[in-house]
């Protein structure tokens, strides 16, 4: 391609970009060149094919305007007035660096930092904990290699990043494992898909399971009942964080003053209205579960059989039921006091106070009991998170470590 005219620049689009990146760096090697029909080929737009013919060729140029490639442009255009490229680029350099560029490692280079006996895993989405079961479950002990389908990537907010950052702390949660991006569209299928999985994996190959949707996964509503001052809200809270730092599960605090001050507010203390706003509660919780979602519940919840009508309403909608009975006695409650609400219902200046002048229903039916005198916060939510595993509403590090 000797020219005397300069030539003209074209940008592809993304995924055009992302394929020559593929033969520049000897992904789909050998393949060597740009041809109609081929897995990479190159259609110049009516605004360039004329200048291209005329030049002899085409200068690539990236988004930001870097010169990629040169390539001679012959033949005739189509009826569109376009043209189809047959040529072997002549590389001018790399695009400009990407997100995680270092990533971005050809096929013969990567080659040289793998182990023997790696199996490969086709990363084409963030990853989750549950994939990192499936994958221990499939590699078993064997070296990893995690394949991160990147493209399109040569643009500004490129949706492999986060695949690529899930990949990173899929390595540093098994402690093991190897990434390496490549500049291709996740979706991509047929031929071009199998050859740059073949150019990389030199071993058995892992996919990820189709991703669980929230509805297909169980719903709970963990109900937390006690006295007021027993140290329900502060566990039910670093129980919804523990669950919303998990990232698996959605959640729905419904918190008894919270709830006061929005769905049952004007409710007062007296036995039919607490039965009212119990059964609010357990409305919304039911409905949370029934499409998949986590609903804790932190009410006092006094009476028994108002605690049985809730259990019923979230086995109706499909949902498992857990009830946590916060046992911490009175006297430690009335000790912390921390609102100061049982000195004044002492003083008489609280009428109905759960405890002093209302019953408490001590459960007889609690799935789990907890007495937070002398254990920590942590303690206590570690024992709700233990129940959750069990029952499969969460998948933690500790079941990672177990199956790894
Ligand atoms: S429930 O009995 O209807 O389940 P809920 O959990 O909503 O009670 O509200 C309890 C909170 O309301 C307590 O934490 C306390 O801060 C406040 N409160 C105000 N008056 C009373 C009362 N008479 N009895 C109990 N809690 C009260």
């Amino acid at each position: 391609m000797t020219t005397g005219t300069p030539l003209p620049q074209y940008c592809p689009p993304p995924d055009v970009l992302d394929d020559l990146e593929l033969l520049r760096t000897g992904v789909v090697a050998p393949l060597d060149r740009v041809a109609p029909g081929s897995i990479v080929s190159l259609r110049l737009p009516a605004d360039v094919a004329g200048k291209a013919l005329a030049a002899g060729g085409v200068e690539v140029v990236d988004p930001e305007g870097v010169p990629v490639a040169r390539l001679a442009a012959d033949g005739g255009l189509d009826e569109d007035s376009e043209l189809d490229l047959d040529a072997v680029p002549e590389w001018v350099g790399a695009p400009s660096p990407r997100t995680f560029e270092r990533y971005y490692v050809g096929p013969a280079a990567n080659a040289g930092q793998l182990e023997p006996g790696v199996v490969t895993v086709i990363v084409d989405r963030p990853m989750k904990t549950d994939d990192l079961l499936h994958i221990a479950a499939e590699a078993g002990k064997r070296p990893l290699q995690f394949l991160v389908l990147a493209g399109p990537s040569l643009t500004a907010h490129s949706p492999g990043v986060a695949s690529i950052r899930s990949a990173l702390s899929a390595v540093s949660r098994m402690g093991r494992g190897h990434v390496v991006a490549v500049p291709m569209d996740r979706r991509t299928v047929g031929e071009k898909r199998e050859r740059v999985i073949a150019a990389y994996a030199p071993g058995d190959v892992v996919d990820l399971e189709a991703p669980e949707t929230p509805e297909a996964r169980h719903g709970l509503v963990l109900f937390f009942t006690g006295l007021s001052g027993s140290g329900k809200s502060t566990i039910a809270r670093s129980v919804r964080d523990a669950i919303l730092e998990d990232g698996e599960r959605s959640v729905t605090l419904l918190d008894g003053d919270l709830v006061r001050r929005h769905l049952s507010a004007g409710l007062s203390f007296s036995a039919a209205d607490r039965e009212t706003n119990i059964r609010r509660i357990g409305w919304v919780a039911a409905e949370i579960s029934r499409h998949g979602g986590i609903a804790i519940c932190s009410p006092i919840a006094p009476f028994r059989s108002t605690r049985r009508a809730v259990r019923h309403m979230v086995a109706e909608a499909g949902g498992d039921f857990l009830l946590v009975h916060i046992s911490t006695p009175l006297a430690e409650c009335e000790r912390r006091d921390r609102k100061g609400l049982y000195a004044k219902a002492r003083r008489g200046e609280i009428a109905d106070f759960t405890g002093i002048s209302s019953p408490y229903e001590e459960p007889t039916e609690a799935d789990l009991v907890i007495d937070t005198t002398g254990i920590t916060i942590d303690a206590a939510v570690e024992r709700v998170l233990q129940a959750l595993r069990l029952r499969g509403h969460l998948t933690t590090e500790e079941t990672l470590e177990w199956a790894i």
